[in-house]
């Protein structure tokens, strides 16, 4: 496998990773399969998610993508996995506190350490590092990340036009150099790289606008990720739909599939 290194530097931290190019991914024909826990989806996709996989799960406010990955750690926990919740628009009460009134009590999970529940504060300058080495900790099979949207939007400021093996990264208020650019996208390299080198199964969210037709909010996670799930309602008909539109290795219909949201979580009908 071709392996770059992208170092990074802050004036706080300095994280060194390797960068896998998505085009050298295999595409296994057996593919090891990770349960979803949302009743109906599992059939529709050969079983469950790929191992290792991440998923991009977009949808408009209130479409149940907070939902959803709870679900999916939820079952994790049932099947004795160890998981990770990274929450970045919510803080974690109130992700409990919807999640309790659908029947899933985390709390046990919590105090026994099988699951960690983690806000994160975008405005903080150690999010990068708090973030990749909770999910380099190797501590964990499932991982979520609820939402990539707030850190895909946040602009940082490298000093080089030439994105090389070591790009540096400066603190905005130190970009008085016209050679300093704003670049986003590596925001998004930076995070899939480490979900994807963490060997975990995981779920990214992004939030669209209502009647959105992109697949995520910045136009682009949609190709890190190894599979896209879009989740949508139709408020004029009170009904609620779930499509696959991408999933490596796994043979899958294109049709929106109706589903509800209530006791239990989200649920195909
Ligand atoms: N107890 C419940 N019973 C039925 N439906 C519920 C219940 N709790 C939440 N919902 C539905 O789920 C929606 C919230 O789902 P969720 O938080 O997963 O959305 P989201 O896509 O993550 O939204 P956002 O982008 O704002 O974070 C609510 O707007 C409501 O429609
Ligand atoms: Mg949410």
């Amino acid at each position: 496998m071709n392996k770059s290194k992208i170092v990074i530097h802050a004036s706080t931290y300095c994280l060194s990773m390797p960068l896998i190019q998505s085009e050298h991914k295999t595409e296994a024909s057996n593919t090891e399969r990770v349960t979803t826990g949302i009743p109906g989806l599992d059939q529709i996709i050969s079983g469950g998610f790929p191992k290792g996989s991440i998923t991009l799960v977009s949808g408009p406010p209130g479409s149940g993508k907070s939902i959803l990955c709870g679900q999916y750690l939820y079952k994790g926990i049932e099947e004795g996995d160890r998981c990770l919740f990274l929450t970045l628009d919510k803080k974690v009460e109130g992700l409990l506190a919807q999640t309790d009134e659908l029947g899933m009590n985390f709390q046990p999970a919590i105090d026994k350490g099988q699951i960690k529940f983690l806000f994160l504060n975008i405005n903080k300058k150690l999010i990068y590092e708090t973030m990749t080495n909770e999910i380099l900790s190797g501590d964990y099979e499932r991982i979520v990340l609820d939402s990539i949207t707030p850190i895909s939007e946040m602009p940082i400021y490298i000093k080089n036009h030439e994105i090389t093996d070591n790009i540096n990264i400066i603190d905005p208020e130190e970009s008085t150099d016209k050679t300093n650019f704003p670049i986003r996208r590596l925001h998004l390299h930076y995070i899939m790289n480490a979900l994807e080198t963490s060997n975990c199964t995981s779920l990214v969210t992004s939030e669209l606008p209502p009647n959105s037709t992109n697949l995520s909010r910045d136009g682009f996670s949609e190709f890190l990720a190894d599979a896209v799930i879009i989740l949508n309602y139709d408020s004029t008909m009170d009904r609620r739909k779930l499509s696959v539109m991408k999933m490596r290795s796994t043979k899958h219909t294109l049709k929106p599939q109706d589903i509800e949201i209530g006791y239990g979580g989200l649920k195909i009908v």
